[in-house]
């Protein structure tokens, strides 16, 4: 009979691990929520269409896209990411700006999956459509920080770079186009193909026989029209102010092409693999109109809920939250008085779990053990005769009985100990 297992890149989170997901998402969403973003929830699949606004030339929508037509005949994709759901919701639901939402969820590309890589992903993130304003891209970029604190996480840089508006963009791509076209020998033959596409995401190439070329291409900071390199100038002051630590990074080109302005990404150094990046976002002014809607400024991130983990378990820090039961019990009667205890115990907001198949008295102490309950009650047939129900603290083992009447508040404060 076949056996199946999960597909390359994806996985079962169990537990401990997957209480630390909901955990991490509960942490996120207090963060953006008491700044004042709204959860949104975008469908996993949408439209192939609006999922090509990421750009021709990025690798998320030339090679990594889970793209099929559905049996309606419609060309649909998995999302690879939300911010593009979140513009498309925008123009059809037309909701008052400034819009500030946060989501949480999968994502999914088809990438060569490897520690820190997967093919479905989760992220968590913030978006904001409807304003401009440089204080708002500190904002953002300062909520991510806040976050990766509140995880407990220290080895995290910033990098931050503007790429300019529209303009500034092209005439840097045409100089950096100019630039790696005349010593296109030297570099990868992938980089020349992307070069073709876009000069700008040659930048992003990791080959090692690039980057001699790459650390000498012209800098975009040289090619920023004024409102742009004053737009930089604000967010990069504003920062300071908030005691925001960053580096400007020149390269910083991320790996979509709607971004404009403001970019920024969050690296662990704490994390040895090249897949460093736990999180990265920036301005997409322009996103909102390709998808038909009117002219609005967008900014926002997203931070790689796998690979921060992997970021924490490196530095230590933000453990799995215990789930345990607080109460076990233990029925040698036949199991129906369990049933009863279990459910007054739960109706008065007590977790309690139970052992099953009228096990040995050994067996049921022994599951009482493992599933790391404070207290274990046991239940024979003389407790039954009696009316009472043994409590046995686990760890003093010191025991007593107890009237089943009581034994609500007997836990309750059992458990205040
Ligand atoms: P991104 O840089 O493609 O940006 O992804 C953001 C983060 O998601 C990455 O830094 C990484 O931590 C995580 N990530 C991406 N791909 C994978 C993968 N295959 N396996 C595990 N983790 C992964 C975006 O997605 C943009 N939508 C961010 C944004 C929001 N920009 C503006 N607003």
């Amino acid at each position: 009979m076949t056996v199946f297992s999960t597909s390359p890149g994806t996985r079962d989170i169990l537990a401990p691990d997957a209480a630390r997901w909901r955990q991490f998402q509960e942490v996120f969403a207090s963060v953006v929520q008491d700044a004042g973003y709204q959860l949104i929830i975008p469908p996993m699949f949408e439209d192939l269409g609006v999922f090509l606004r990421l750009g021709e030339a990025t690798e998320v929508v030339t090679k990594e896209m889970y793209d099929f037509e559905d049996k309606g005949g419609r060309r649909v994709a998995l999302r690879p990411e939300q911010t593009a759901s979140v513009c498309r919701a925008f123009v059809e639901h037309r909701p008052t700006t400034p819009w500030k939402v946060w989501y949480s969820g999968p994502n999914f590309r088809y990438e060569k999956p490897q520690q820190g890589r997967y093919r479905q992903f989760d992220q968590v993130g913030i978006e904001v459509l409807g304003v401009d304003d440089p204080l708002l891209d500190a904002e953002v970029i300062a909520l991510a920080a806040t976050f990766f604190s509140r995880l407990g996480l220290k080895d995290v840089q910033l990098a931050v770079n503007s790429l300019g508006d529209d303009g500034d963009r092209e005439k840097y791509s045409a100089a950096l186009h100019e630039y790696f076209s005349a010593n296109l020998f030297q570099l990868s033959e992938e980089s020349q193909i992307t070069l073709q596409k876009n000069p700008l995401r040659v930048l992003d190439s990791k080959r090692r026989e690039d980057q001699v070329l790459i650390n000498a291409a012209p800098k975009i900071r040289h090619y920023l029209s004024a409102d742009a390199a004053n737009h930089f100038d604000s967010v990069l002051r504003a920062l300071d102010a908030l005691g925001v630590k960053y580096a400007i990074d020149d390269r910083l080109v991320r790996g979509l092409d709607y971004y404009r302005r403001t970019t920024f990404e969050f690296v662990s150094t704490a994390l040895k693999a090249a897949h460093t990046a736990i999180g990265g976002g920036g301005r997409y002014d322009g996103l909102v109109e390709h998808l038909g809607g009117p002219s609005t400024p967008g900014i926002g991130f997203a931070l790689g809920l796998d690979r921060t983990l992997l970021a924490c378990d490196a530095e230590n820090v933000f453990s799995a939250p215990n789930t345990n039961v607080s109460v076990f019990v233990v029925d040698t009667t036949g199991g129906l008085h369990a049933a009863e205890v279990c459910n007054l115990l739960r109706n008065n907001a007590i977790s309690v779990d139970r052992a099953f198949d009228n096990r040995s008295m050994k067996a049921q102490m022994k599951a009482a053990d493992r599933s790391g309950a404070m207290i274990a009650l046991i239940i024979g047939t003389d407790e039954v005769a009696a009316g009472h129900i043994i409590v046995r603290p686990m760890n003093s083992g010191q025991q007593y009985a107890i009237a089943q009447d009581q034994l609500v508040a007997a836990i309750r404060s059992e458990l205040q100990k």
